[in-house]
């Protein structure tokens, strides 16, 4: 795919890793295989593919009812029956078969386990459904990779404040424990929350998200503190009461796509940093940092702001010194979701072209996609050497930590000969290669999403991101692989990124 901007004329001033001539002789190969601590798997979400919204005593989730307001999924679609994996994941288990995958990402559904939100009342549908789930994967060869909360939270808790109510760490915390107790014989990675950036400000802070919460500039920032403790409680429940049992692992996945300065004038390299821990270190420090609590410019930035806005403390809430520790060091791994990159400027921000106080407003800076071509699905623009510098930046911020890839992919809008995914990934992955071989960064997983298409949240089932193609007007949702499905599997039974392949899509069904 061309470029409109040369990106490394974009880049020049952070290419320095790209200097030696090992460097050029790897980046050069054609084969390169895949290394040996390297698993390969795909994920999904409870919501987007399971369908089922009331089958047996299931209790609507904050998403099934955001679907049924109009006007807010923009293809009208909802999550009533999506890929209908309630019903038929014995398909789904069979297409990870057919790709090969080490692992199998995949999330649970917490109105269907607890109905209640509550622990007082365990589903014995819904836990069953996991526990077959679960079963079948392992006798199939695939170990069960669980997230346990990909945003689809219990209605009924929403309507106390859901993550704006600090009692929510406590909530998780036993939803938690009742998943460790009933699969955790089983299940021996659990990451705790999937991506709290987009959780909090799609959702507490746009009305992009569910639960619909437009609280711009304070909503956010309320419920990543309250995610934080969550995520927390629920690892040292885990290393308290089931790790010596058990012995899996326990971390959070925070969506860590790269942000940097547009030029390399000073204001835009500051502002990049500044963009930075926004993005990803509001989230990260308090967890995988020496020192703990949020980084040290997002609150000085929103503390200034604040009080420019006439508010008596900081939007910002404060961690105290017990939370501190509570939250610090609370993460076997690093989960690591990535898409795409931006670039940051002040250049060309005015004061009030983002809601004041909003998220945006508090970053004060304006970030594009720096001359690469856009993609259907934006936020998936190419950007392969973001992924190495994010891993980079990871590794250098953070002790170098163990890393899960637990999400990348590419969206489009239909075909099964999906040319431009299948050169997302095979870039992204020898990025990732990159990162690994020569900059030592200790990449365990890489994840593609998604396995499927499915209920893409507010784009409905219109944005696709599947290795396979979903026949949504099929009552059985015949699901056929991609030209990507049939590159995946190659490179997995290879075990080898041949940057040349070619791939097409065969006629078959699950
Ligand atoms: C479940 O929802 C469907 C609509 O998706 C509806 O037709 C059906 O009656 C509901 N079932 C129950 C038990 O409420
Ligand atoms: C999903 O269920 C809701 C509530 O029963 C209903 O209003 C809606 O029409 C259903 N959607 C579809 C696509 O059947």
């Amino acid at each position: 795919m061309l470029l409109h901007v040369n990106p490394f004329v974009l880049l020049a001033t952070s290419s320095f890793f790209l200097g030696t001539s090992h460097t050029e002789e790897v980046q050069q190969a054609k084969m390169r295989k895949i290394p040996e601590g390297l698993k390969l798997g795909v994920a999904t979400a409870a919501f987007q593919i399971e369908g089922g919204w009331n089958a047996s005593d299931k209790a609507p989730s904050i998403w099934d009812n955001y679907c049924h307001i109009p006007g807010k999924v923009s293809d009208g679609t909802d999550g009533n029956d999506t890929c209908k994996s309630y019903e038929f994941y014995q398909r789904d288990i069979k297409m990870l078969k057919f790709l090969g995958v080490d692992f199998y990402r995949f999330s649970i559904s917490w109105p269907r386990v607890l109905p209640n939100g509550f622990a007082n009342k365990i589903s014995k549908d819904g836990i069953g459904y996991y526990n077959k789930l679960v079963d079948e994967l392992l006798a199939n060869g695939i170990e069960p990779v669980v997230t346990i909360y990909h945003w689809d939270l219990p209605q009924n808790l929403q309507d106390l404040g859901g993550w704006a109510n600090p009692l929510i760490a406590e909530w998780f915390e036993d939803f938690a424990r009742v998943l460790y107790t009933a699969l955790g014989d089983r299940v021996k990675t659990w990451i705790t929350l999937n991506e709290p950036k987009q959780l909090g400000i799609y959702g507490y802070g746009t009305e992009r998200f569910a639960p619909n919460i437009c609280s711009a500039g304070l909503g956010e920032y309320m419920v990543v503190k309250n995610m934080l403790l969550a995520h927390a409680r629920a690892w040292h429940v885990y290393d308290k009461e089931f790790r010596d049992t058990q012995k899996g692992i326990c971390g959070i996945t925070i969506a860590s796509d790269f942000r940097e300065g547009l030029t390399d004038s000073p204001a835009d390299v500051e502002v990049g940093k500044l963009a930075l821990d926004f993005e990803i270190g509001l989230y990260s420090h308090p967890i995988f940092s020496k020192t703990g609590g949020f980084p040290e410019r997002v609150v000085k930035r929103i503390a200034e702001k604040s009080a420019e806005q006439g508010y008596p403390r900081s939007r910002l809430p404060e961690l105290t010194k017990a939370e501190i520790d509570l939250i610090k060091g609370t993460s076997d791994f690093y989960g690591f979701n990535h898409y795409s990159s931006k670039f940051f400027t002040t250049e060309t921000y005015k004061r009030g072209m983002f809601p004041i106080p909003s998220y945006s407003d508090d970053i004060g800076a304006v970030g594009t996609y720096g001359g690469y071509v856009e993609a259907p699905v934006i936020h998936t623009t190419k950007i392969p050497d973001g992924i190495r510098k994010a891993l980079n930046w990871v590794k250098d911020e953070y002790d170098n930590p163990e890393v899960f890839i637990t999400e990348n992919g590419y969206g489009t809008f239909g075909g099964n000969n999906d040319v431009e995914r299948i050169e997302y990934y095979k870039e992204y992955l020898n990025a990732v290669l990159d990162a690994i071989e020569l900059d030592g960064c200790r990449v365990r997983t890489y994840t593609a999403w998604s396995l499927m298409d499915n209920m893409e949240w507010s784009s409905g089932i219109s944005a696709k991101f599947g290795l396979f193609d979903v026949d949504f007007n099929d009552d059985r949702r015949t699901r056929r692989p991609r030209a990507s499905a049939f590159w995946y599997k190659d490179v997995i039974a290879k075990r080898t990124l041949d940057l040349e392949a070619k791939p097409h899509a065969e006629e078959i069904s699950f």
